[in-house]
């Protein structure tokens, strides 16, 4: 049997991050919950536990470096190390034309969705080193979106954060190859979560499934498979790699 492995999944109390950490556990990976919000985090923490996983709740926002490097010290007193960070946690502003966003917008689409990567790379490539010392696996999995590669109307700094996102992972992918820590990212389409109204503007859903070939949203179990598919021992030669999980949408 070989030693526990321990993921990190910020956002994860609700939507995406949610199945991600449910999914972790089911192959007996330890979880640390990250979230903002206190009782979603800490309900999948408990039904987690429940369903006999090992899970912690920490409260983080991602978008500040003290609450990561609480979040690494509360990971360490529990699970003594960490193998994996998902970097799911996300915000945007509701769909609207390009003039009427304000800097508040913006300023919360670059803090939740790349200075939070900025952070975890900061706090936590000196724990990945150790868990690669111990001969571990360690990943980075941040998740993006379908909008950082194709645009849509309405989402235009939502869309730029994700695309600095993708391209943030290919650069950590290219420097920290050499050291075995893998960097990749996820670009979830339109998805049944909690930001789907966020993302719908003038656009019915209908619009948004005709440009799906597979003729549905994602699901949060779709992203879960395929973030925990990118941390596992089969994706061990993937980095750098910018994963669409949208049914066809950029085919
Ligand atoms: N739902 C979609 O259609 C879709 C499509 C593409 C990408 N995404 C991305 O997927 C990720 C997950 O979103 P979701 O759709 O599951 O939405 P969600 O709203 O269900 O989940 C987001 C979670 O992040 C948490 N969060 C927000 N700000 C935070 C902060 N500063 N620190 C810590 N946690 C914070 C929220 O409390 C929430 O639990 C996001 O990065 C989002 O941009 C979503």
């Amino acid at each position: 049997m070989s030693q526990q492995r321990v993921a990190i999944v910020t956002g994860a109390g609700s939507g995406f991050g949610a199945a991600i950490a449910r999914r972790f556990s089911k192959d007996g990976v330890a979880v640390v919950v990250c979230d903002i919000n206190d009782t979603n985090g800490q309900a999948v923490t408990d039904d987690i536990n429940a369903k006999g996983g090992k899970a912690i709740y920490v409260n983080c926002d991602v978008s500040k470096r003290a609450p990561w490097e609480n979040l690494l010290a509360e990971t360490k007193k529990h699970f003594g190390g960490v193998n994996f960070v998902i970097n799911n946690a996300g915000a945007t502003y509701k769909n609207k034309p390009v003039m009427q966003t304000t800097e508040g917008d913006f300023d919360l689409c670059f803090d939740v969705n790349v200075k939070s990567v900025f952070h975890s790379v900061h706090v936590m490539i000196p724990a990945l080193r150790e868990a690669r010392a111990a001969n571990g696996p360690a990943a980075i999995v941040n998740v993006a979106s379908t909008a950082g590669i194709m645009g849509r109307p309405g989402l235009t700094w939502y869309a730029a954060s994700k695309a600095a996102c993708i391209s943030c992972t290919k650069n950590l992918a290219i420097e920290f190859g050499p050291e075995q820590i893998r960097f990749n990212a996820i670009c979830p389409v339109f998805g049944n979560t909690g930001l789907k109204q966020m993302f719908m503007g003038e656009t019915s859903e209908d619009m948004f499934l005709k440009s799906i070939p597979l003729g549905r949203c994602s699901e949060p179990e779709d992203i879960a498979n395929s973030t925990v598919f990118l941390c596992s021992d089969e994706a061990s030669f993937l980095t750098g790699v910018a994963l669409p999980v949208d049914g066809g949408r950029l085919a």
